[in-house]
């Protein structure tokens, strides 16, 4: 049986937060977002004074903490839980992006996030988002997807959204945040972001929000029931 989970997967910024949660509401399923859990694990280091390249203590930091997706006392989606605490919104803060890259590149995390990823979509059907769902986390998914837009329209997007660029950033800095990114979630030796072969390609560089879901729930009735 293919595994309950639709896959979005693609580069940073490529709307892949936005069409996960409207095709989660749309299907009345949850909504998971893997880039919190290399965030979180930034997060944590940056709290710790660890560097995000630093292996031996990630290491070290990893075998002292306990990361699961919880749903929050005032409910939603789930949501990151760290050493018990929902670090929420300062996951989003735009120093942590490139930490979560730089951990995200390293075997043993990602050996480390791949059962709690798993655990997460465990007896239900989930919207899960990422940049290695359809490829690593779970290849046996029903419904899989690859999103993607120009690097102007990603960096231009990515400015709109406010709060996760740097007070002075501009349409060319976010570009090349952005393109650093993803050379490197490209070229790890451990799952890189790729499109799977059974995914359906979407350029939103033209499309609305809307457009997307559409063309997603599209393939979705075509193929059956999620
Ligand atoms: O989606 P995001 O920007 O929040 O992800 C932050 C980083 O986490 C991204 O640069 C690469 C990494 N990541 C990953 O390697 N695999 C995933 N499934 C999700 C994110």
């Amino acid at each position: 049986m293919a595994s309950t989970v639709i896959a979005i997967d693609g580069p940073a910024a490529s709307g892949k937060s936005t069409a996960a949660r409207n095709l989660a509401v749309r299907l009345g399923i949850p909504y998971i977002n893997t880039g919190s859990l290399y965030r979180a694990i930034a997060w944590k280091a940056g709290q710790k004074g660890i560097s995000t390249r630093d292996e031996a203590a990630l290491r070290a930091m990893l075998a002292d903490t306990v990361i699961r997706y919880a749903v929050p006392a005032d409910g939603g989606n789930p949501d990151i839980e760290i050493d018990g605490v929902f670090p929420g919104q300062a996951l989003r803060a735009p120093e942590i992006a490139q930490g979560a890259s730089n951990v995200a590149a390293i075997p043993f995390v990602r050996a480390f996030t791949l059962q709690i990823q798993r655990d997460a979509a465990k007896n239900q059907l989930v919207v899960m988002e990422g940049r290695d769902i359809g490829t690593a986390v779970f290849p046996d998914a029903k419904y899989k997807f690859f999103l993607t837009a120009s690097p102007r329209v990603r960096a231009l997007r990515r400015l709109a959204q406010g709060g996760e660029t740097p007070d002075n950033a501009t349409v060319d800095s976010v570009a090349a945040e952005i393109a650093e990114r993803d050379k490197q979630d490209m070229n790890r030796s451990v799952a890189p972001l790729k499109q799977a072969d059974d995914a359906v390609f979407i350029d939103s560089s033209g499309m609305t929000a809307e457009d997307v879901l559409d063309a997603m729930v599209l393939c979705i009735r075509e193929g059956g029931d999620a």
